[in-house]
C-alpha cells in the first residue's frame, strides 16, 4: 500500500506542473556565492574523508580475511601512539580550516553594503506583505526589487513563526511575531526568484511562497512613481463595474486596493493585482484558470486558507471580480519575459 503511494508521490513530482528546480549553486547575490564556495570546501573534505575511511576498511576487510581453514584469531595488538597523534590532528586541521573559511564567509556577509534600501517583510498564514520603508508603499506576495541595488529586508510576522527564504538570493530568516530578523543581500540578475516559507506553519505551509521580482533600475522607479501615485483605475467595460461593485460588496473589508473605499487589512493588499505575475501567494499562475476558483472557494483550493469560500458567488459574479482585480495595475510595468529562478 505505502509503495503504491510513493510511486505515486513520485510520479506526481515528475509529472507536476511546476518543474522549477531551485539551486542555490547557481547564485544571483555574493551571499550565495559565499555559500556555495563554503559547501564545495566542506563537500571537498567529505569527500576526502569518506575515500580514506571507506580505502582502509576495504583495505583491511580484504587484507586479513580469513584464508583456507585459519583457525582462532589473528595476533591482536593495542595502541599505536603515532598513529592517534595523526589521527587527532588531521581532523582537528580539517576543522579548523573549515571554521576560518566559515568565519571568513559570514564576516563578508555580515557587512552592510552602503545605500541599501529596506524592506519590511511581514508572514501571515499563508502569504507575504513587503512595506518599502521610506517609500510610502506596499505590495502583496511578490516583492519588486531593483538590480544591483543592495536592500536590507527586516522580517516580522502577524500570528505564528514562519521563514522567508528566496533560495537563488539569499539564506532563510525565520519570521517570529514580536521579533524583528534581518537579511541583506544585492541582487545582481534581473528574473523571477521563487520563495518559499521554510518553517512549518499549518495546512498550506508547502502552498506559502513568493517571488522576489528583480527588475532594471528603470523599471523599478515606473514601480515606485506608480505606486506612490496610485488611483485604482475605473471600469473600462461592463464586466469590470459589475466586478467592482462585487468586490466592494464581498471582499473590501479584508483587502485594501489604494485610492478607493477598499482599505481591508486582513488579507493581501491588492492594489496592483494586475501586475502580478501569481495568485495565491504564488502558488499558480495569474490566470483567470486559478483565479476564479480561488475567488469562489479559496480554502477548497489551499487548505487553510483564512479568506472565506463565497458559494453564493456565481461563476459569472467570480469572473467579474476576477476582471475587476486584474485591471487594478500599474501602467507599463511588464515582467513578461524575465528569467526565472
Ligand atoms: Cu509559513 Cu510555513
Amino acid at each position: 500500500g505505502s509503495i503504491v503511494l510513493w510511486v505515486a508521490l513520485l510520479l506526481g513530482l515528475a509529472l507536476g506542473q511546476d518543474t522549477r528546480v531551485v539551486n542555490i549553486l547557481d547564485p544571483s547575490t555574493s551571499y550565495n556565492r559565499e555559500v556555495g564556495r563554503l559547501l564545495v570546501w566542506v563537500m571537498a573534505f567529505a569527500v576526502l574523508i569518506f575515500g580514506v575511511v571507506t580505502g582502509a576498511l576495504t583495505y583491511t576487510v580484504v587484507k586479513f580475511r580469513k584464508r583456507g581453514n585459519e583457525q582462532g584469531e589473528p595476533p591482536q595488538f593495542h595502541g599505536n601512539d603515532r598513529l592517534e597523534i595523526l589521527w587527532t590532528i588531521i581532523p582537528t586541521l580539517i576543522i579548523v580550516i573549515i571554521f576560518g573559511l566559515t568565519a571568513q564567509s559570514m564576516i563578508a556577509n555580515a557587512k552592510l553594503p552602503a545605500g541599501a534600501m529596506t524592506v519590511k517583510v511581514t508572514g501571515y498564514q499563508f502569504w507575504w506583505d513587503y512595506e518599502y520603508e521610506g517609500l510610502g508603499i506596499r505590495n502583496s506576495n511578490e516583492l519588486i526589487l531593483p538590480v544591483g541595488k543592495p536592500v536590507i529586508v527586516e522580517i516580522t510576522s502577524k500570528d505564528i513563526i514562519h521563514s522567508w527564504w528566496p533560495a537563488s538570493l539569499v539564506g532563510k530568516q525565520d519570521a517570529i511575531p514580536g521579533v524583528t530578523t534581518r537579511l541583506h543581500f544585492t541582487p545582481e540578475k534581473e528574473g523571477i526568484y521563487y520563495g518559499q516559507c521554510a518553517e512549518l506553519c499549518g495546512a498550506s505551509h508547502a502552498n506559502m511562497r513568493f517571488r522576489v521580482i528583480v527588475v532594471s533600475q528603470e523599471a523599478f522607479d515606473r514601480f515606485v512613481r506608480g505606486a506612490q501615485n496610485y488611483r485604482a483605475p475605473e471600469p473600462q467595460d461592463a464586466l469590470t463595474r459589475q466586478g467592482q461593485g462585487l468586490f466592494q460588496q464581498n471582499c473590501a473589508a479584508c483587502h485594501a486596493v489604494k485610492g478607493t473605499a477598499a482599505q481591508g487589512v486582513i488579507g493581501p493588499d491588492l492594489s496592483y493585482f494586475g501586475n502580478r505575475t501569481t495568485v495565491g501567494s504564488g502558488l499558480w499562475e495569474n490566470t483567470d484558470t486559478y483565479l476564479i476558483p480561488w475567488i469562489k472557494n479559496s480554502p477548497g483550493v489551499k487548505p487553510g486558507s483564512k479568506m472565506p469560500p463565497f458559494a453564493q458567488l456565481s461563476d459569472d459574479d467570480a469572473k467579474a471580480i476576477a476582471a475587476y482585480i486584474k485591471s487594478l495595475r500599474i501602467e507599463g510595468l511588464d515582467f513578461q519575459g524575465l528569467p526565472q529562478f
